[in-house]
């Protein structure tokens, strides 16, 4: 299982948490983009996200949580992210997904918890990974949901049956008690479990640890 490490939560400011992750063995950075229209919350606009990327050398995880992907893509493919994902409760998705893969980038869709998987298996011929929120999108630090744990082992299920190869994360409430219950999924991303933390590394490495159980 890789990890991404999200930074939406920070210490001190941004740029020094972004070094901090940095310094850990972390596979991704997760990038978090809020719009204050496809969720409450804004977080980086286009002109922050050129500022701060280049401070990383991680690969990058883009999650974009806004209505319209279009302006932040074209900036995006600048920084060569490894995957950049978009929401399946958009209207176009299957556009942005299109306009992401024809950039020669991994493209994704993120399901919010209450958005079912028979709803979006149209998409799942397309995608190369599966973002499933563990909470609703907008914020850090909240509680992992149940019925986000059962939709890993739907999506998971379906993949080998259809022989699709997508990837599948989680996004939201992964600490050192809810990773074990966390089984299936090729990509962790971790928020304020660690980016609070006072010793990322270590927080890192407790939380593989348990979750290799
Ligand atoms: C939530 C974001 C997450 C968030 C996770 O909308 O997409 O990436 O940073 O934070 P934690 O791990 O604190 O739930
Ligand atoms: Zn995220």
């Amino acid at each position: 299982m890789k990890i991404a490490v999200s930074f939406l939560k920070y210490k001190e400011s941004i740029k020094r948490t972004i070094e901090e992750i940095d310094r850990t063995d972390a596979d991704f950075l997760h990038v978090d983009v809020m719009d204050g229209k496809f969720v409450e919350n804004s977080f980086l606009t286009i002109e922050e996200l050129q500022e701060i990327l280049p401070l990383s050398k991680k690969k990058l995880d883009v999650h974009l949580m806004v209505e319209n992907p279009d302006a932040y893509i074209e900036t995006l493919v600048r920084f060569n992210p490894f995957c950049i994902t978009i929401h399946a409760e958009l209207q176009n998705a299957l556009d942005y997904i299109k306009k992401i893969k024809n950039r020669n980038i991994l493209s994704g869709i993120a399901i919010n918890p209450e958005t079912k998987i028979d709803t979006i298996k149209f998409l799942l011929d397309e995608v190369d990974l599966v973002l499933i929120m563990g909470v609703n999108p907008g914020k850090g630090g909240q509680e992992l949901q149940e019925v986000s744990v059962h939709k890993i082992k739907e999506l998971d299920m379906y993949r080998s049956e259809s022989k699709h190869s997508y990837l599948i994360a989680i996004d939201g409430g992964i600490n050192q008690n809810t990773i074990k219950k966390i089984s299936d999924v090729d990509i962790c991303v971790i928020g304020s479990a660690i980016s609070l933390s006072d010793d990322y590394q270590l927080t890192l490495d407790e939380i593989k640890k348990i979750g290799a159980r």
